[in-house]
């Protein structure tokens, strides 16, 4: 046979490997980037192949897809044998026009358990364990080892969370595992690779268990909770080992496991944590443990990528406020810990406090933001050299620290320690007005911040909660930024696990107080945080094009239609105004005149919740005709019908105007086209005044008038209906309300109210969370309307993909990139004095692209020869003028 390479070059081609990597199912969704400089016009054929072993050598091949023509990339499922326990190897090869070809490096997947009879141990608890609230108590077990395995796994869960050392080591660097559930139903287990940990001869396995999100005090004072999910802590574990001839042997945790006390002396979400470091190496009394029931079917191979740390930051100001007393400054608002590093005398100790703000005068903490969290960490040092304390079983959300040190003992340093869940970051930003710029960086603040495992509403105070309509309006911002996929895949596993039995969706996910429904009763169903089941499936899906979250989705979004609608028998929602009644909306809440909270919002909550109402309805009808589900679309679709015309008669009067005149009204009816055609160029008109009058009687006028969630869509909405103008005129806004003023006071944070401190640096009483993202879901509109990186609705995923930016001098230039499964997409503008545009993007190889211009662009050229009249006018069009991958650079002049 000939050693002659085939016809045609070899390049390497990206793949995008699971997220995580390890699975307990066939993986689904391979993909790959095609390479950016690539020969061939486009993909016609792919193979994948997988293996065992990483030189696919014959005997370890396990599927092959063959050689498919097709021109896709993405989607491609697992179809192969799986076995348990076993690292899979994948690679792909393309071949295209002109004899092109490519190939990739191997990429590999895990399984974990594939069944739950591959889970083996028991759900152990610590006997020595005193309850929450009080010391953590820790199981452990010594084990022999005739030789160093060839490859080892720990697969690890708790009930609570837990710190796992291997003969003293920790293993992983992951924080709060195993993250929140919601727990009965659904526990994800994780797994360490620790060969490197074990040894030939003794070794030893201990795991610290704190309270965490399972059993520590959750939600505001009237309405804390203890023991949301359970009184007891417990660890499963598994520690594999096989050794060089294959064989596998198993140490699991069992009733031959032993308890013990850890040197944490109380832990838990909101108080912090108190740390003798005394007691490191001290088990203190050893005890027993209880075998704990758990249904094994409720275990999941991890779902999302962890939360780890971020790189630290250190002071940008450290000054003595008093004897043994230092304020620190960071320099950034965070959710995570402090890493100290201490030198004193044994028995000495370290007092840290935290806050996002400074007192008015700037002399020390102003901790008012975190209301009846405590969030306070209590050390006493072993002595005998420098020591360094982070604690294990909290995080918090700070700025600023203060040191407070009793004894002999000096501050060597301290860093803050950012956490995240660690999600690949998608997005990049930039334009010529840096108060913008700050702006962005500070809603991706707010998303490291307050995606910890759960889409959170602050990760400060008392709450700390999976709000699901925070979340919601924010997703579509937070997938321009990350690769959100997995992370609410996962979240939206529990909100389905947590759905009602008449379909209520709760108000925050995990629900807490599941379980303890006399707490806070009825606490489900509001408009628009309810319909995040329906709405993040559907982000997830325009950015992935993954059909499998609308499919999981589709039944508890459909479950979702009947509980609103066994409350609207004419199409309209009437929602009663307290909590606890069945129905409740929390309405476009944080308006921002008059009171921040309920009742005295200018839409009325009738209005707000009906349209969700039909927003959902109209998403529940399009996915199912995605997933071919007939009877199921149809049904949405004639009830969608029944409610707009049922919404029309209510709330816009025979003659066109809204019932409620005020911004949030007009956004949220034209964010769902539910305004007749008639009234539309009237309705403009109405949201105009409503824009201009807001800001009463002096120039400018103009003033922001939406709380959070009509905030999100109001320069979308803006821009959808020509108003781009008004759009940008409010986004400059440097006064409260608006995004910049709250740059401009110092935020490095998004906050939860626009006036958080005032103009005289009073700060806010209430609702005054510094990190808050929800008012950071208009970086969505820099991205889709500024840039004009957008994913085709009709066939998402960025497989095609729609070029549209907006273009403001203001701004230029401007700059641009989103990471696609397809690659990355970049856009870039500037504006030169006389008016004249250069916009250039890059869109990746194997998409589709069209590009749309903005109304009355005119002198129009691209890659410097000059469109047709015919070219031109389809830039300007619906449809588009569609452009072929790779750069562009189009120049064009401006409509005066
Ligand atoms: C949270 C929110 C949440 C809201 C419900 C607040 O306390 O922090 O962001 O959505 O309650 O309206």
């Amino acid at each position: 046979m000939s050693e002659t390479k085939p016809e045609g070059e070899e390049m390497p081609l990206t793949l995008i490997a699971p997220q995580p990597p390890v699975v307990d199912a066939a993986p689904k969704n391979l993909g790959w980037h095609l390479p950016t400089d690539w020969s061939a016009q486009r993909q016609i054929a792919y193979e994948l192949e997988v293996a065992t072993t990483s030189d696919f050598a014959a005997g370890s091949m396990v599927w092959t897809t063959g050689r498919v023509v097709s021109d896709s990339s993405q989607h491609v499922d697992y179809q192969g044998p799986l076995s348990a326990h076993q690292r899979y190897y994948w690679r792909v090869r393309i071949w295209g026009d002109a004899g092109a070809e490519a190939s990739s490096e191997p990429a590999w997947f895990e399984t974990a358990k594939l069944s739950a009879a591959d889970c083996r141990g028991e759900m152990i608890g610590p006997q020595t364990d005193p309850g929450a609230e009080k010391q953590a108590p820790s199981v452990a077990k010594r084990f022999t080892l005739a030789s160093k395995p060839a490859s080892a796994r720990l697969y690890i869960t708790s009930f609570g969370i837990f710190r796992c050392f291997i003969n003293g080591l920790r293993v992983g660097a992951d924080e709060l595992t195993p993250g929140w559930t919601s727990y009965r139903e659904r526990l994800g287990y994780l797994t360490y690779d620790i060969a490197e940990h074990l040894q030939a001869g003794d070794n030893s396995i201990e795991v610290w268990l704190g309270d965490g999100w399972y059993r520590g005090e959750i939600c505001w004072p009237a309405h804390r909770i203890v023991n949301a999910y359970g009184d007891r802590v417990g660890c499963l574990a598994e520690l594999r080992m096989v050794d060089e001839a294959g064989t596998a042997r198993s140490v699991v945790t069992d009733s031959s496991w032993t308890s013990g006390l850890t040197p944490v002396l109380m832990s838990g979400i909101y108080p912090g944590e108190i740390y003798d470091a005394r007691l490191e190496g001290e088990t203190g009394p050893v005890g027993g443990v209880d075998v704990l029931p758990l249904d094994k079917s409720t275990l999941v191979a991890q779902e999302a990528p962890p939360i780890r740390e971020l790189p630290h930051l250190q002071p940008v100001d450290q000054r003595s406020i008093g004897p043994g007393v230092t304020l620190v400054d960071f320099g950034q608002n965070v959710a995570g810990a402090v890493k100290l590093t201490l030198s004193g005398e044994r028995g000495a100790t370290v007092r840290v406090n935290f806050a996002e703000i400074l007192d008015a005068e700037g002399k020390d903490l102003n901790s008012t933001s975190f209301r009846g969290a405590k969030v306070q960490l209590d050390y006493t040092l072993k002595g005998g050299g420098e020591e360094s304390y982070q604690p294990v079983f909290t995080f918090m959300g700070f700025r600023h620290a203060r040191v407070t040190i009793t004894g002999q003992a000096r501050l060597v340093s301290i860093e803050s320690v950012p956490f995240t869940s660690d999600l690949v970051e998608t997005g990049s930003f930039s334009c010529s007005n840096p108060l913008i710029n700050r702006l962005h960086e500070n809603a991706r603040w707010s998303l490291r911040g307050n995606f910890l495992d759960v889409p959170m509403d602050c990760p400060q105070r008392d709450e700390r909660l999976g709000w699901t309509g925070d979340a919601q309006i924010f997703s579509p911002t937070a997938s321009y930024l990350r690769d959100t996929a997995p992370f609410f895949r996962k979240w939206l596993r529990d909100m389905v696990a947590d759905q009602r039995e008449d379909g209520a969706i709760s108000h925050v996910v995990p629900h807490p107080n599941r379980y303890h429904e006399a707490n806070m009763p009825n606490f489900y169903g509001s408009a628009c945080w309810g319909d995040a089941i329906c709405a993040v499936p559907w982000t997830v899906w325009t950015f992935t094009g993954d059909r499998d979250i609308l499919a999981e989705n589709l039944p508890a979004m459909v479950r979702w239609i009947g509980y609103l609608t066994s409350m609207s028998p004419d199409g309209v929602r009437h929602p009663p105004t307290r909590i606890v009644e069945r129905g409740f909306t929390f309405g476009d809440w944080v308006q921002p005149q008059g009171s921040t909270v309920k009742p005295n919002p200018n839409t009325g909550d009738d209005f707000v919740a009906t349209a969700y109402y039909f927003a959902s309805t109209r998403t529940v009808a399009r996915a199912a005709r995605i997933l071919g589900e007939t009877a199921i679309a149809e049904q949405h679709e004639a009830l969608a019908d029944k409610i707009k015309a049922a919404f029309q008669r209510e709330f816009i009067t025979p003659t066109g105007r809204l019932l409620y005149n005020s911004q949030g009204a007009y956004v949220f009816a034209f964010a769902n086209d539910l305004i007749p055609e008639q009234w539309h160029d009237k309705a403009i008109e109405d949201f105009k005044r409503a824009i201009y009058r807001t800001g009463g009687l002096n120039e400018p006028g103009l003033q922001l008038g939406t709380g959070i969630i009509a905030t999100a869509q109001l320069l979308p909405t803006l821009s959808k209906i020509g108003l781009h103008d008004i759009a940008i005129k409010l986004l400059l806004v440097e006064t409260s309300p608006g995004w910049l003023y709250q740059v401009k006071r110092g935020a490095t944070t998004i906050w939860e109210r626009w006036d958080g401190i005032d103009l005289e640096g009073t700060p806010a009483t209430s609702m005054n969370s510094y990190n808050h993202y929800a008012y950071g879901a208009v970086v969505y509109w820099f991205y889709h309307h500024l840039a004009g990186i957008q994913a085709d609705p009709q066939a998402p995923g960025f497989g095609s993909i729609i070029i549209a930016p907006e273009f403001h001098a203001e701004l230029a230039p401007l700059q641009a990139s989103h990471d696609t499964r397809y690659g990355r997409i970049e856009a870039g503008w500037q504006v030169d004095n006389e008016g004249r545009v250069t916009y250039s993007f890059t869109t990746p190889p194997g998409t589709k692209a069209r590009l749309k211009l903005p109304a009355g662009a005119a002198d129009i050229t691209m890659d410097d020869r000059a469109l047709s009249r015919e070219e031109a006018a389809r830039s300007l069009s619906q449809e588009g003028l569609p452009v072929s991958p790779g750069r562009r650079t189009v120049t064009l002049r401006l409509a005066a």
